[in-house]
C-alpha cells in the first residue's frame, strides 16, 4: 500500500488541543496507513530558519516549519484569511486584495514545496488540504514531484463570477489543475467549480468531474461530503451525560430547556443574525420567556484580522443588549462564552440540549451539525435547526431547515423545535443518524483515497 502524505496549514501534533473536524479526520486517516503529516508548526519566528522540525509518533512522522512574522502576516492573516476566506464564503464585500500578500502566499507554498519535495517518493499518495495551499501541487510539480497529489477543499467553492472578482484569480484557482483529484464538500460546490473552469479558465468539462484545463491537461473533480467519527462521538456523548460538568450544567438550567450553538467566532457563521432570531423568538413568543436558555459557545478565532475583532465587539454588545432587555433576576436568556471546550464536554452539552442551532450564512459542511445529532439520546433526541447554506443541509433532511437571513423564519423554527413532540423528534433524528453513521469519517477518507488512487488509469 502506498505511503500517505498529508499536507495542511495546521498540523495537529499529538497532545496538542485539536481544533475542529479537520484535525480529527486527518489523524484518523494517517493512523491507518502510516506516513507523513507536513505543515506549519503554528509558531511564528522573527525570521524563518528554513529548518524542518521532525517528530515521530508511532507510524506517523510530523514535519513542520515555522513561519517568519512577515510570512505569517502576508500568507496566513493576509491572503488566506483576508482575501481567500471571504471570497470563498461569497463575501466579495470583505475581500481585501493586495499584491504583496498574494506574493507571500505564493512564497509560503513554494517554501513548503521546497521542503516537502525532498521527502517524497514517486509511489506516495499526497493529500493536500484547504484554501491555504491551492498552488502547492503546481509548486511540487515544478520541483519534479511525480507522485499522485489530491486536494480537498473544506470550505465552499463560490460562484464562478465571485471567483473572477479576485484580481489574478487564475494564478490561484488555475493552479488546481496541477492536482490529479480535486475534492469538494457537495455537488453544488463541484458544479460551481466546473463553471469556473468552463467560463473563466478556457477549459472544458469532458464529463461530470472529468475536466480539461485550457492547455488540455486532464484532471478529476468530485464531491466527498466530509463526515464525523460517529461511533466515537456517540460513545463520548453517552459517557459525558453522566459527567460532573454536564450535571452542573443541567442543574444550572433549573428545569429550563437548553438551546445550543457552537461556532468559531467567524462572520461566515451568521452569529449576529442568529442572536437576532433569538431576540425575535422571545419577542414573538412571549409565553416562551423564561422557558429556554440559549448557550452560545464561540471560541475567538483569527484575532489578527480586523473583521474578526469587529465581530467580537458586535456580539458582546448584542448579547448584553438581549439580556438587558429580556432577562429576569433569575433567568438569563443568552449565555455567551468565548472559551474552547474539549470534545467530551461539548458532546455532553449537545446531549442535554433541546435543540442545536447551526445557522451559518455559508459553510462548506459544518461538522457541529453532525456532532450535535450523533450526541443525542435516540430515545429522546433534540431537534436540529440548520441553515440551507451549510453543506450538511444536503444530507441532514431531518433538520428544521432555515434561511439564516430570515430572522422571523429562524425564530419560528426555534418555536417549532421547542414544541416538537418526542415521536417527531425521534423520526427526524433516525433519518439523520443513519446517514451520519453510514458515510462517516472513515468512509469519507477511503472514498477520497480510492478515487485518487484510481486517477491516471
Ligand atoms: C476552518 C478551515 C480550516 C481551519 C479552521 C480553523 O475549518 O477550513 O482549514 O484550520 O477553520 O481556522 P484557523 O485559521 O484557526 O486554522
Amino acid at each position: 500500500m502506498s505511503r500517505l502524505v498529508v499536507v495542511s496549514n495546521r498540523v495537529a501534533l499529538p497532545g496538542a488541543s485539536q481544533s475542529g473536524g479537520l484535525a480529527t479526520a486527518l489523524d484518523a486517516a494517517l493512523k491507518e496507513t502510516g506516513g507523513l503529516w507536513f505543515g506549519w508548526s503554528g509558531k511564528v519566528a522573527r525570521a524563518h530558519s528554513g529548518e524542518v522540525h521532525r517528530e515521530a509518533h508511532g507510524e506517523i512522522t510530523y514535519l513542520t516549519v515555522d513561519l517568519s512574522r512577515e510570512d505569517y502576516e502576508g500568507y496566513y492573516n493576509g491572503f488566506a484569511n483576508r482575501t481567500l476566506w471571504p471570497l470563498l464564503h461569497f463575501r466579495l464585500d470583505l475581500v481585501d486584495y493586495n499584491a504583496m500578500t498574494q506574493a507571500a502566499y505564493r512564497g509560503v507554498n513554494a517554501l513548503f514545496a521546497e521542503k516537502l519535495a525532498k521527502e517524497l517518493r514517486d509511489d506516495d499518495i499526497v493529500w493536500v488540504h484547504d484554501y491555504h495551499l491551492f498552488p502547492l501541487a503546481q509548486e511540487l510539480r515544478k520541483r519534479g514531484v511525480r507522485a499522485r497529489i489530491g486536494f480537498f477543499l473544506h470550505v465552499p467553492f463560490p460562484s464562478a463570477d465571485i471567483v473572477a472578482g479576485l484580481p489574478h484569480h487564475e494564478k490561484t484557482f488555475g493552479a488546481l489543475s496541477s492536482y490529479d483529484l480535486v475534492g469538494f464538500q457537495t455537488e453544488r460546490d463541484l458544479e460551481r467549480f466546473q463553471d469556473y473552469i468552463r467560463l473563466f479558465r478556457g477549459g472544458r468539462v469532458a464529463g461530470q468531474g472529468d475536466l480539461r484545463d485550457h492547455d488540455g491537461r486532464q484532471f478529476v473533480a468530485a464531491a466527498f461530503p466530509i463526515g464525523i467519527d460517529a461511533a466515537a462521538i456517540e460513545s463520548l456523548a453517552a459517557t459525558a451525560a453522566r459527567s460532573p460538568v454536564t450535571k452542573r450544567m443541567h442543574a444550572s438550567l433549573n428545569g429550563r430547556a437548553l438551546a445550543i450553538g457552537v461556532d468559531r467566532l467567524d462572520y461566515s457563521k451568521g452569529l449576529p443574525e442568529r442572536f437576532r432570531a433569538i431576540e425575535r423568538f422571545f419577542e414573538r413568543h412571549a409565553d416562551q420567556r423564561g422557558k429556554m436558555t440559549y448557550l452560545q459557545i464561540a471560541p475567538v478565532s483569527r484575532g489578527g484580522v480586523a473583521s474578526y475583532r469587529a465581530l467580537r465587539r458586535e456580539l458582546e454588545q448584542y448579547a448584553g443588549h438581549i439580556n438587558g432587555a429580556h432577562a429576569e433576576p433569575d433567568w438569563t436568556p443568552v449565555r455567551y462564552v468565548n472559551r474552547t471546550y474539549p470534545h467530551p464536554a461539548l458532546t455532553g452539552f449537545y446531549r442535554l440540549s433541546r435543540m442545536g442551532l447551526v445557522t451559518p450564512l455559508r459553510d462548506g459542511m459544518n461538522l457541529v451539525a453532525k456532532e450535535y445529532v450523533a450526541s443525542q439520546d435516540g430515545d429522546d433526541p433534540g431537534a436540529l435547526v440548520l441553515s440551507i447554506f451549510a453543506g450538511a443541509a444536503r444530507e441532514l433532511d431531518g433538520a428544521l431547515l432555515v434561511n439564516p437571513f430570515d430572522s422571523d423564519g429562524v425564530s419560528d423554527a426555534i418555536a417549532a423545535a421547542m414544541a416538537m413532540p418526542r415521536e417527531a423528534r425521534r423520526e427526524r433524528w433516525q433519518s439523520m443518524i443513519a446517514r451520519i453513521r453510514e458515510y462517516d469519517i472513515h468512509a469519507w477518507r477511503k472514498d477520497f483515497l480510492k478515487t485518487l488512487a484510481a486517477t491516471r488509469g
